[in-house]
């Protein structure tokens, strides 16, 4: 049997890969556990997935690890979530050097208690010269608050002058968003059997390949995730075009 790694193509690989890493609650129940060590086992996934995207060249690897609407969940999972989290910055330090990856976060950061926020700040901070890949953490984030607080950044300037309404194009709100720096992802990961977005970079998948699976995250590990992009390999991207155009090499760059 061909590896699975041997049937991606490196050459037509997506720059940036997003992932719903979703289904650790449900993991734990198979297993007959607690919700977090559902949460405590996704951390396995989170550093094959980290390290099979870094090895094969991806540039951009966004990981929703928590949402605003988690905030709603029991307290006792939210405190756990946080200490998993700080836990997670400290444990995997080591496999962030090993991989030279930059540590990236998006989101509301001043919602995190100080102690969460320096943590996360700390080790953006000592990866920030790692330049194979970049890994983003989505911590607190949502794309509805993310689009609100760039709608009112571009109002501001409208109101002080330095902006006319109709010079607003896509890419004045695109700059305005947390991932202004980072391409669109051109293929979106979500675990767990949910068809759902879940509030998540909805502006920036506007042409994202979606890709479905059923596997829980805890389960998620390097063959998983080159499974996804075999699956993207074989789409045709048409941005609008048809299937001809794009045959005849008029796709878009
Ligand atoms: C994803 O797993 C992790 C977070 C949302 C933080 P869940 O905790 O949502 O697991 P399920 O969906 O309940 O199985
Ligand atoms: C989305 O998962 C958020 C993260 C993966 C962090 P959820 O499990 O919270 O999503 P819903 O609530 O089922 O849509
Ligand atoms: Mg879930």
């Amino acid at each position: 049997m061909i590896d699975l790694k041997d049937q991606i193509d490196l050459k037509k690989l997506p720059r940036h890969v997003a992932v719903i890493m979703d289904g650790n609650g449900r993991w734990a129940a198979i297993h007959g556990k607690e919700r977090v060590f559902g949460h405590q086992n996704g951390v396995t996934s989170v550093r094959e997935t980290a390290e099979a995207a870094a090895e094969l060249g991806i540039e951009f690897l966004t990981l929703y690890a928590f949402s605003t609407e988690n905030w709603n969940r029991p307290p006792d999972e939210v405190e756990a979530l946080m200490s998993l989290l700080v836990n997670t910055i400290h444990s995997e330090m080591d496999t962030l050097y090993k991989n030279n990856i930059r540590l990236n976060a998006i989101g509301d950061l001043d919602s995190l208690k100080p102690g969460t926020k320096a943590e996360l700040l700390n080790a953006i901070e000592q990866t920030k010269d790692h330049e194979r890949m970049v890994m983003t953490l989505a911590l607190s984030y949502s794309s509805r608050w993310e689009i609100t607080n760039a709608m009112r950044k571009i109002a501001e300037k409208v109101q002080n002058g330095n902006l006319k309404a109709e010079e607003i194009t896509d890419q004045t709100i695109a700059n305005q968003l947390a991932t202004a720096t980072m391409p669109d992802p051109e293929l979106l990961i979500r675990t767990s059997g949910e068809f759902r977005l879940s509030n998540y970079l909805l502006w920036q998948i506007a042409y994202s390949e979606l890709y479905f699976t059923s596997t829980l995250w805890p389960d998620f590990r390097r063959k998983d995730f080159y499974k996804a992009l075999i699956d993207f390999q074989k789409r045709e991207r048409r941005f609008g075009k048809t299937s001809d155009q794009i045959k005849a090499g008029l796709a878009r760059p």
